[in-house]
């Protein structure tokens, strides 16, 4: 089988698919032949080696975390899925793997893909949108009338954050570039701010939640968008901000949290039942394998709506 690996830390240069066998499964496991791979930020920090304290620095390497596909074979103990099933998932942030025609997975990486959802639509879901879970609901913990302020609104986390903000009745200020204004109103944003144009440094309101996804937003500016007691959430988690955030905590109504991602197939389960109700997914384009280091190459590059995916035949 086809599989992406890579032997040294660089930029896209690294990325090889090669052939390896198809993975034999334990007990406890399920193979699944993937056919979509969504492409995340966190990708290219891992092979760039940025996140060497969290990956380990050695080779080879796999890539690929969130993923759809279907259930190939199952192991003994496997209760909760049958050979035929679609299903989503994603596998360790940091190991990743899922950019291969076939995976092993525990039953607790994955849940039932939305039944209303592509299989492309299914891969970009898991990670952005556990990830904006995780921000709305424990993080900022936002509410019923609150004003909140989304930063980065149109990517992949940005997109869910909006939606699952409003239907927590948040009043929601989603900051985009200009291709995103359409987009952010559609999602039910109540301001749209364009930062190509009215940079939110300026912005004349302070929210009770100050959500940074785009990584350039610092605490101490977001500390003047803040109310006296509010919450700015940001998503690069460094041991000097972990420290820093805890004892700015004990000591100030306005906190700073930080998003670890922590994956659960409870997650998974609700993201399914969001999907199939109303939750959007947006993608922005497609790629085959064969040119997984172009798409990583445009996805980095950035302008993107929403998620990039790649496709396995
Ligand atoms: N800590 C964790 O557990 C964890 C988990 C998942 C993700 N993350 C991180 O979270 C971040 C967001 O993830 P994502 O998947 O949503 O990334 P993404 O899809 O790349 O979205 C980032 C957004 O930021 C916007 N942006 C860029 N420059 C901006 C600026 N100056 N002002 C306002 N917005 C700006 C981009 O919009 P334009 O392109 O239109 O400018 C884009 O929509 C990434 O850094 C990712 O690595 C962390």
């Amino acid at each position: 089988m086809k599989k992406v690996m890579y032997n040294q830390f660089g930029d896209e240069s690294v990325l090889e698919v090669v052939e390896q066998p198809v993975p034999a499964i334990e007990n406890d496991q399920l193979l699944i032949r993937v056919k979509a791979v969504s492409i995340n930020p966190l990708d290219w920090k891992v092979y760039g080696g940025e996140m060497k304290l969290m990956s380990g620095s050695t080779f080879p390497k796999s890539l690929g975390i969130d993923f759809s596909g279907v259930v190939e074979q199952t192991g003994s103990a496997i209760t909760r899925f049958k050979v035929g099933d679609a299903v989503m998932g994603l596998l360790d942030v940091f190991k990743g793997g899922a950019l291969a025609e076939y995976i092993a997975v525990k039953e607790t990486d994955i849940a039932l893909k939305p039944v209303n959802s592509s299989f492309e639509e299914a891969a970009a879901l898991p990670l952005t949108g556990l990830s904006a879970l995780q921000i709305i609901d424990q993080l900022a913990v936002v509410g019923p009338n609150q004003d909140v302020l989304i930063n980065g609104a149109t990517g992949g986390i940005g997109i869910f954050a909006v939606q699952i903000a409003k239907k927590r009745g948040a009043r929601v200020t989603a900051v985009v570039s200009t291709k995103g204004v359409a987009e952010a109103q559609k999602w039910g944003a109540d301001t749209v701010v364009d930062y190509t144009k009215q940079p939110i440094r300026q912005l004349n309101q302070q929210f009770d939640a100050v959500i940074d996804l785009s990584t350039r937003l610092s605490f101490s500016e977001a500390k003047r968008l803040m109310k006296q007691k509010a919450i700015f959430v940001s998503t690069l988690p460094s041991p000097v901000a972990l420290i820093s955030s805890f004892i700015n905590n004990i000591f100030s109504g306005q906190k700073r949290k930080i998003l670890i991602v922590k994956p659960t197939a409870e997650g998974l389960t609700t993201l399914t039942k969001l999907a199939e109700a109303d939750l959007q997914i947006v993608l922005d384009k497609t790629y085959p394998l064969s040119n997984v280091r172009g798409a990583y190459q445009e996805a980095r590059r950035g302008n993107i709506l929403g998620k990039s995916v790649i496709v396995l035949d």
